[in-house]
């Protein structure tokens, strides 16, 4: 039987390499520019892998935690970050990967995840993701699910990897990735068990029910200039619906708007 992906991605190869270390530098530097992060922060990484995006912006903030369903990249990350203060790792069950309210972290107030909900099952658990989020979040709390395939296109998206490989250096690595056993098997673990795909419509739907303002990025934050990425307050606070840093980014959608009117945002 073939792996499914939380399996895939326990096996040590699956994370291997310099590519992941780049693409998180990328990221990390990016990302800076939509969210504001300061001493006060709590930062929950979900899906954090070796914890590269996690470990970071650790020194600046009042915790970080990264969480992760592998047990192999999660040595790797407390391995590579011992020592840094504040930052903690912690295991997500694989049969119970959306329970991050069980996990030993409260008052967030950035939630990271990164190139991770293509792995869930369907966009229900993107829900169940976020109503969890809420039993953990600080007021103000914003939630970035990052590299999303929505509204996807496989040929644009493959040329956006090779595209962000020529931007960022890493042209032959990636090219040399694409013809390894890695990705042979990645393919393999796809065949059997499909990425999750969305469209902007049904996120938008998901953030409406949950009652959590949404606004969609357009900038390239992951090296991929064809992914999309979703900023959601997850708790807004009280009477004041934070504007969005950018707002340029992203035209608001009627359930947006409406959301922004009903809020006073
Ligand atoms: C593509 S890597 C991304 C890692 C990291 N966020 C980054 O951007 O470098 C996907 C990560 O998500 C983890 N993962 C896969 N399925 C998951 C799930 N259902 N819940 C939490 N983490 C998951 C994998 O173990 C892996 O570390």
């Amino acid at each position: 039987m073939t792996d499914d992906w939380t399996t895939y991605w326990d096996r040590g190869e699956a994370m291997e390499g310099r590519l992941w270390q780049a693409q998180c530098d990328f990221f990390v530097s990016r990302v800076r520019e939509e969210i504001a992060l300061g001493p006060d922060d709590v930062l929950l990484d979900i899906g954090c892998g070796r914890g590269y995006a996690t470990a970071a912006p650790a020194p600046e903030l009042r915790e970080a935690h990264g969480a992760d369903t592998s047990l192999h990249a999660l040595q790797e990350a407390r391995r590579r970050c011992a020592g840094i203060p504040g930052l903690t790792f912690h295991h997500l069950a694989p049969d119970a990967y959306l329970d991050i309210h069980r996990l030993p972290v409260r008052d967030v107030s950035v939630i990271f995840c990164v190139s991770v909900v293509q792995y869930y099952k369907n966009i229900g658990e993107v829900r169940t993701l976020i109503a969890n989020a809420k039993k953990i979040a600080a007021p103000g709390c914003r939630m970035l699910l990052a590299d999303l395939l929505m509204d996807y296109n496989p040929y644009l998206d493959v040329a956006g990897v090779l595209i962000g490989g020529l931007e960022s250096g890493t042209f032959f690595a990636k090219l040399h990735e694409v013809f390894s056993g890695k990705h042979r098997l990645y393919g393999r673990t796809r065949a059997a068990h499909p990425v999750l795909t969305m469209l902007r419509a049904e996120l938008e739907a998901v953030c409406a029910a949950e009652n959590v303002p949404l606004r969609f990025i357009r900038r390239n934050l992951t090296g991929n200039r064809f992914r999309t990425h979703a900023l959601i307050e997850i708790r807004p606070k009280e009477n004041s619906a934070r504007r969005p840093e950018r707002p340029e980014d992203s035209p608001p959608s009627r359930q947006q708007a409406a959301f922004a009117a009903e809020t006073g945002g």
